[in-house]
């Protein structure tokens, strides 16, 4: 097959949840600088008109849903909105997450008490719970009757490498999220397969993005992440598209229940 088969995903009808920036933002290029037709979602109404003005700016087909992916009534009024403008819905990002803050250690490598797992406050438990796990479970609920009506498609989790490397440095809350999200989304991929859905996720690890307050935008934060990598740097969002490109295209068709791990390297540990 020609690579303009393999990783086709002209006129495909899209839908990123968490577009207006970051990796969602940067899974939404992709797909539209390839011809997909796309649907931004998110809680941010100016961070949405930003992203679809720029992605328009190359001649995208974008559209935008102001979306709170916590609360499963907008998340499916929007889809309602996107397949009743498109007629269908074929490929899935569910991408939207939140920081649990920082980890247990700081970056002198010292214990801060307030990130101690004694003291970490319940409501952010359920923020972040709710906004990671709970929202792709509520996204991928809605999705799959309109994926099983084309006869197939593609889900593409963003997880972490949180839901397989312990971190020091990266909140208890998020890393218990992704964990829940990484065997969610094995759990939908087995049970979709013969609907020929095909369920996978991202895996980064720290990248440059505005996630926790855009802490990772501060030099000192890049510098210091840099130093946890065999390949010396943090990632940018651009270092997710080829893996969000594969798994959203025909290339991936008999792949489900995987994660990708795109982090340079950083959950092998460090070499010199
Ligand atoms: N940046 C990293 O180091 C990193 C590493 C691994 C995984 N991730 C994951 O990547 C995903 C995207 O995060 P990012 O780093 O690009 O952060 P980001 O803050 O740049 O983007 C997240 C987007 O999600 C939106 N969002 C937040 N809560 C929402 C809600 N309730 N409803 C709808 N939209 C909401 C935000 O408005 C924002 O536009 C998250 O799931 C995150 O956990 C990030």
């Amino acid at each position: 097959m020609k690579v303009q088969d393999l990783f086709n995903v002209t006129g495909k009808i899209t839908i990123v949840t968490g577009g207006a920036s970051g990796i969602g933002y940067a899974c939404a290029e992709v797909m539209a600088d390839n011809g997909a037709i796309v649907t931004l979602m998110d809680i941010d109404p100016a961070g949405l008109e930003k992203a679809a003005a720029k992605l328009k700016a190359s001649g995208a087909q974008v559209f935008t849903e102001v979306v709170d992916v916590t609360k499963k009534e907008t998340i499916k009024r929007a889809f309602e909105s996107v397949a009743k403008r498109h007629g269908k819905i074929e490929v899935v990002f569910a991408n939207a997450g939140i920081s649990g803050g920082p980890g247990f250690l700081n970056a002198e490598d010292k214990r801060d008490p307030s990130r101690a797992i004694e003291n970490l406050p319940e409501d952010l438990w359920d923020r972040v719970m709710a906004t990671n796990l709970g929202s792709v479970f509520k996204t991928i609920q809605i999705a799959t009757p309109y994926l099983k009506e084309n006869g197939g498609g593609k889900i593409v989790v963003t997880s972490s490498v949180s839901a397989f490397k312990i971190e020091q440095y990266v909140g208890t809350i998020y890393v218990a999220s992704k964990a829940g999200v990484a065997q969610l989304l094995r759990q939908a991929a087995l049970e979709l397969a013969a609907y020929n859905i095909q369920v996978n996720a991202l895996a980064p690890g720290p990248c440059v993005t505005n996630i926790g307050g855009g802490r990772l935008q501060d030099k000192a934060a890049q510098d210091f992440f840099a130093t946890k990598h065999p390949n010396h740097r943090m990632a940018t969002t651009d270092d997710m598209q080829g893996a969000a490109l594969y798994l959203a295209s025909p290339a991936s068709r008999h792949v489900t229940g995987e994660h990708i791990i795109i982090d340079g390297g950083f959950s092998l540990g460090l070499a010199d």
